[in-house]
């Protein structure tokens, strides 16, 4: 599985970019919405910069017209752009008329397999089941990534399963688990997935046991 870091902070962007662990940024407007008023244009352009990877940019028009020219404006501003759409019926259209235009598109909001079948058929890129706000209404989102990638596999499907709204690291590990190509995090989790107390305690031993065998 590979990872996408959830986020609009170029700050959380450039730290995470040091590990060589992040392959693609997913962006939308509540996250946007946290960094105080900057270009959604020029933000996606700093982290295009520094990721080199697909950097999802989400529309927010309604209609399936409005929706392909925004997908369109989106799709502009870099080549590695991939455009969120939430899946409804116009977002549908959208989606079938932007990917047969060449244009990535990523389909947001999707809580169940015929939301992402219906999405994989239209041309979708890739396809963002929710992990977390499902199990927020006691339904078992981790579930749900397992019927989204026995779709594609079983039937051969070029969409990719991105697992979205991941919250802890037993999300994440779930997610990888379940077999979904991509998992998107916030930046919160690298260090959470890190940690491991017997990690800490080894190399206190090891440090002292250097010292005692005068290594340092
Ligand atoms: O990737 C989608 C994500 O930003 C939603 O996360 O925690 O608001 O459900 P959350």
């Amino acid at each position: 599985m590979r990872l996408f870091l959830d986020t609009a902070s170029i700050d959380e962007v450039r730290a995470a970019a040091r590990y060589g662990v992040i392959s693609g940024v997913t962006t939308n407007p509540s996250l946007l919405a946290k960094e105080g008023g900057v270009s959604y244009r020029q933000r996606i352009q700093e982290i295009a910069s520094v990721v080199d990877g697909p950097i999802s940019a989400e529309c927010v028009s309604r209609k399936a017209d409005d929706l392909v020219a925004e997908a369109r404006e989106l799709a502009s501003w870099h080549p590695n752009v991939v455009v969120k759409i939430p899946i409804d019926s116009e977002g549908l259209e959208a989606i079938h008329r932007c990917s047969a235009e060449g244009i990535k598109i990523n389909v947001t909001l999707v809580f169940s397999a015929n939301q992402a079948l219906l999405a994989a058929l239209a041309g979708a890129t890739f396809l963002s089941p929710f992990v977390g706000r499902l199990d927020d209404v006691s339904y078992d989102g981790m579930e749900l990534i397992r019927e989204c990638v026995h779709l594609v596999e079983t039937h051969d499907l070029p969409a990719r399963v991105l697992a979205a709204s991941l919250r802890h690291p037993l999300h994440v590990a779930q997610a990888a688990a379940a077999g979904a190509h991509i998992g998107t995090i916030p930046a919160a989790l690298i260090p959470q997935m890190l940690k491991h107390p017997l990690t800490d305690i080894g190399i206190d031993r090891f440090l002292a046991d250097a010292r005692t065998a005068g290594l340092i």
